[in-house]
Formats: C-alpha cells, sequence, structure tokens
C-alpha cells in the first residue's frame, strides 16, 4: 500500500484466527495494534478530530485537549499534526510511561494532574476536570471528552466493514473490553445491525464499575471505569449481551502466556478479552467465530505486565492461569 500521510495506514488491520480444539469455535484476534499508533483509538481520534472541523466545534489551527490514559492521545496526536492543530494531553501517572513519550514525540504537549494518588489508583476525575477547565479557558480549543463524544463510538464503523469483508462466513460472537464503551458501543451495534444473533460480550477490570460491581483500584491500563467516575454517555447497554469481569492477574497473565505461544504481544485489556473469550467457549457459552481486538500491543507493557520483577511485586502472578489456558487451547479440559 502507498500512502502520503500516516494517517492513511489507520485501518485494513488483519486478522488472526486461533482455533480451540473440541469447542467449535475459532477465536479471531483482529490485530488493531498495527494501526500506526499501535492501537485501536487511531479510528476514533480521528473520527473526532474530523467531526469538530466539520461542524466548526474546531476551528483551522485550534487547540485540542483531552484527558486520556494514553492510546487515545496518540491518536489524537497523529490527527493534530497531520491538520495543523495544537494538542494538549492530560494524563495521570497510571498511564504507561512509554505511551506519555511517544505523545510527546509526535508533538503533543503533556499536562500531568496534581495530587497525590496511589500506584494503582486512576485520577480519572480530576484528568477529566483540568481538559474540560484548559478546553474552556484556552482561546480555539476544545475538549474532546471522548466519554461522551458521538463521534467516539462512530469511529469504528470501518473496523465493522473490514470484519464483515474479512469473515464471509459470519460472525457468532464478539468479546471486547469497555473504557468509555466508546469501541464497544460502535462495534456491538453495528455488528447487531448486521446480524441480530451475534452475542456480545462485554470485559471490565475487576474493580471498574461499568456493570455495577463495587469499585476498587486495578492496574490494568486504558480500560474500565474507576469508582468516583461516570460511566460514558458513549456506552449503549443495549448492545451489551453480558458484561462480566476479568482480574489484573488473569489479563496479564493470559498477555504474557500469548506472547510465549503465538509471538504475538498483546496489552494488558487485550489479555482479559481473550481470557474471558477462552473461558466463554471453554464453558460451551460462546461458538462458532468468535471475534476479539487486539486493542494495543503489550510493546507499551515491556515494564509492567511483561516485567517479572514488577509483576511479582505486586502479587499478579499466577502460573495456573498458563496451565488454564493451555489446556483450553489444546482441547484438554472443558470449564467446570
Ligand atoms: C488498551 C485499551 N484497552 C481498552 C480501552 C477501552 O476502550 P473504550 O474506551 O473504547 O471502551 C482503551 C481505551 O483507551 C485502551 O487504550
Amino acid at each position: 500500500m502507498l500512502c502520503t500521510t500516516v494517517s492513511q495506514f489507520i485501518g485494513q488491520t488483519p486478522v488472526m484466527p486461533i482455533a480451540v480444539p473440541n469447542s467449535g469455535a475459532t477465536l479471531v484476534l483482529k490485530l488493531e495494534k498495527n494501526n500506526p499508533g499501535g492501537s485501536m483509538k487511531d479510528r476514533m481520534a480521528r473520527s473526532m478530530v474530523l467531526a469538530a472541523l466539520e461542524d466548526g466545534r474546531l476551528v483551522p489551527g485550534g487547540t485540542i485537549v483531552e484527558s486520556s490514559s494514553g492510546n487515545t492521545g496518540i491518536g489524537l496526536a497523529i490527527a493534530a499534526l497531520e491538520l495543523g492543530l495544537r494538542f494538549i494531553a492530560v494524563v495521570d501517572h497510571h498511564a504507561a510511561p512509554d505511551k506519555i513519550r511517544t505523545m510527546r514525540a509526535l508533538g503533543a504537549e503533556i499536562r500531568y494532574v496534581e495530587g497525590d494518588y496511589r500506584e494503582d489508583e486512576v485520577a480519572v476525575v480530576e484528568r477529566q476536570r483540568l481538559a474540560a477547565q484548559l478546553g474552556a479557558q484556552l482561546p480555539d480549543a476544545l475538549f474532546m471528552n471522548q466519554s461522551d463524544n458521538p463521534a467516539n463510538p462512530d469511529g469504528y464503523a470501518g473496523f465493522v466493514d473490514e470484519l464483515l469483508t474479512q469473515l464471509p462466513d459470519g460472525i457468532d460472537a464478539f468479546v471486547g473490553c469497555v473504557g468509555t464503551g466508546g469501541s464497544m458501543t460502535g462495534i456491538a451495534q453495528r455488528l447487531k445491525r448486521a446480524n441480530p444473533a451475534v452475542r456480545t460480550i462485554a470485559v471490565e477490570p475487576a474493580g471498574s464499575i461499568v456493570f455495577g460491581k463495587p469499585g476498587h483500584p486495578y492496574y490494568q491500563s486504558g480500560t474500565g471505569t474507576p469508582a468516583g467516575d461516570e460511566v460514558g454517555k458513549v456506552l449503549d447497554y443495549g448492545c451489551i449481551d453480558e458484561g462480566v469481569q476479568v482480574t489484573d492477574t488473569q489479563a496479564f497473565e493470559t498477555a504474557r502466556f500469548i506472547a510465549r505461544r503465538h509471538g504475538l504481544l498483546v496489552g494488558g485489556s487485550t489479555g482479559g478479552t481473550i481470557y474471558k473469550a477462552l473461558e466463554f467457549i471453554a464453558a460451551g457459552k460462546l461458538s462458532g467465530t468468535v471475534v476479539t481486538p487486539v486493542a494495543d500491543g503489550g510493546e507499551k507493557y515491556l515494564g509492567s505486565v511483561f516485567d517479572d520483577e514488577w509483576m511479582a511485586k505486586r502479587g499478579l502472578l499466577d502460573p495456573t492461569i498458563g496451565t488454564q489456558l493451555d489446556a483450553w487451547l489444546t482441547g484438554r479440559a472443558r470449564a467446570a
């Protein structure tokens, strides 16, 4: 493919089927990490900027402000530099350091929120407050507010169009992660429009409040809604058949297993959706073609999820999870 701008490389991401023996199911990974900013968020970031320019909320040469754990910010940094806009990313220490370095390398201005927070605590409320304040105070600035911005879910139209072409024999289920809910809503609504029988499962970190469970801190980055924050207005519960939780240990051990088994580096939130997809398949609750996105790559978490010492220090290692995954993927065991 010959492209003259990096954003032309957004989309057309490959799919990788993994057979699950004795289950009647194939797990299909859609490699969104192959987008130029390394995550599925490149799609929605560009969609939000183009929509704002189109309806005049953002003027040429204006400033984008957004609160981001990193991936949306990386997508916005690419969109901003190509479209001649200034971009200020409001971040906290919970974001993976390499994501912040990437945003800075792409010309973004970084603003850290102030205050003392636990290592596994997301300062998302303060991030939102500061981003809204900057958006209101700076001239020609717009707070993108991905949690409430309809161009966030709309940004995934291409994801579904590609999938329907890539999997002409049909899609039976989609298992996705939930942070703002933008990707889940944008994908699940469109998949169900194409085929109302598609089963949709949304996965949040244990400790996230999207599905009404009590909140507590968690290490999974970019996904979930922490206690104290509001669930995004973009999230349409009506398109989700089941909401489930995955622990940090299950998510991270799965990401480590997939790296060793398939040579594919996936991020922690993707480890979580793969774990739950396989658990559902093993329990006979999903069959046929089950799709999950590789929301981002493990390259962004080499100092955490893939660092033995980091994992051990936080009590996140559990070798029994690798054994369970191996059993599921070799068809040796079915879940109880
Ligand atoms: C790695 C990763 N996983 C999951 C999500 C959640 O996606 P969404 O905000 O579309 O719910 C994000 C969002 O930033 C992310 O960066």
